[in-house]
């Protein structure tokens, strides 16, 4: 009895870390890793005021919304200190890594109001919990600032028309666009890591 037990214990640690809805959504359509980013950079690119590149720049830096991440910097972004940051980071790549890009998902997909609101409660009790105390960045506040909008806006969500049209050429039949354009776009994100003491989070991914 005790044997199967340890078997069954030792089964469970040895499981994948679990990967959202998104992921998952996104797994189902066999896309490479390449057409992933292409469809990231595609939406980062949309035309227009409050888009990625309206509030981030071109690269991921000098847009034009005062507060904007520096997207070359992931050790400098509240989702990495609150986190842990290098500590957690170290402690455990890949466990780290995959909770990071779940709380970036969630608020890539809803924005930061309906993340401060709803999801950072509900990431905390999927085992996903935002220290704010651990933040250094300037503006300490203990949410995020409302003016990151990820795809929410107007602009963004025309951009995903275009997505979805791209996706139909390739014979490829999305259940929920945005659910695709939230994980490219953060994939497209992880490359402009630049590899600095303040990014290196992505950048050694093999
Ligand atoms: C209207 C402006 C605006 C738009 C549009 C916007 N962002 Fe942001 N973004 C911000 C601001 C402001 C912050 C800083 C938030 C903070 O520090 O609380 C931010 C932060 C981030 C962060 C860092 C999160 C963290 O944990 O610190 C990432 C990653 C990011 N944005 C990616 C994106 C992507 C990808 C898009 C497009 C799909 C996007 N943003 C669209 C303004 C914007």
């Amino acid at each position: 009895m005790r044997t199967v037990v340890l078997v069954l214990c030792l089964g469970l640690l040895a499981l994948p870390v679990q990967a959202d809805e998104f992921t998952e959504a996104v797994a189902k359509l066999g896309l490479s890793k390449e057409e992933l980013v292409e469809i990231g950079k595609l939406v980062y690119h949309a035309e227009g005021k409050n888009t990625c590149l309206y509030c981030h720049g071109e690269g991921g830096h000098g847009g034009n919304q005062a507060g904007a991440a520096d997207l070359r910097h992931p050790k400098t972004w509240r989702a990495y200190q609150a986190l842990g940051g290098d500590e957690a980071f170290k402690a455990n790549k890949e466990e780290f890594l995959s909770k990071m890009e779940t709380a970036l998902h969630y608020l890539i997909r809803y924005g930061a109001v309906v993340f401060n609101t709803r999801w950072e409660k509900r990431l905390k009790d999927m085992g996903i919990h935002y220290d704010w105390s651990k933040v250094t960045v300037p503006d300490k506040a203990d949410k995020y600032n409302n003016m990151m909008k990820g795809i929410t806006t107007g602009p963004m969500k025309k951009q995903l028309d275009e997505v979805e049209k791209l996706l139909e050429k390739k014979g490829k039949k999305v259940k929920d666009v945005r659910d695709i354009a939230t994980v490219a776009a953060l994939e497209y994100v992880k490359t402009l890591d630049d590899g600095s003491d303040k990014g290196g989070v992505f950048k050694s991914d093999p």
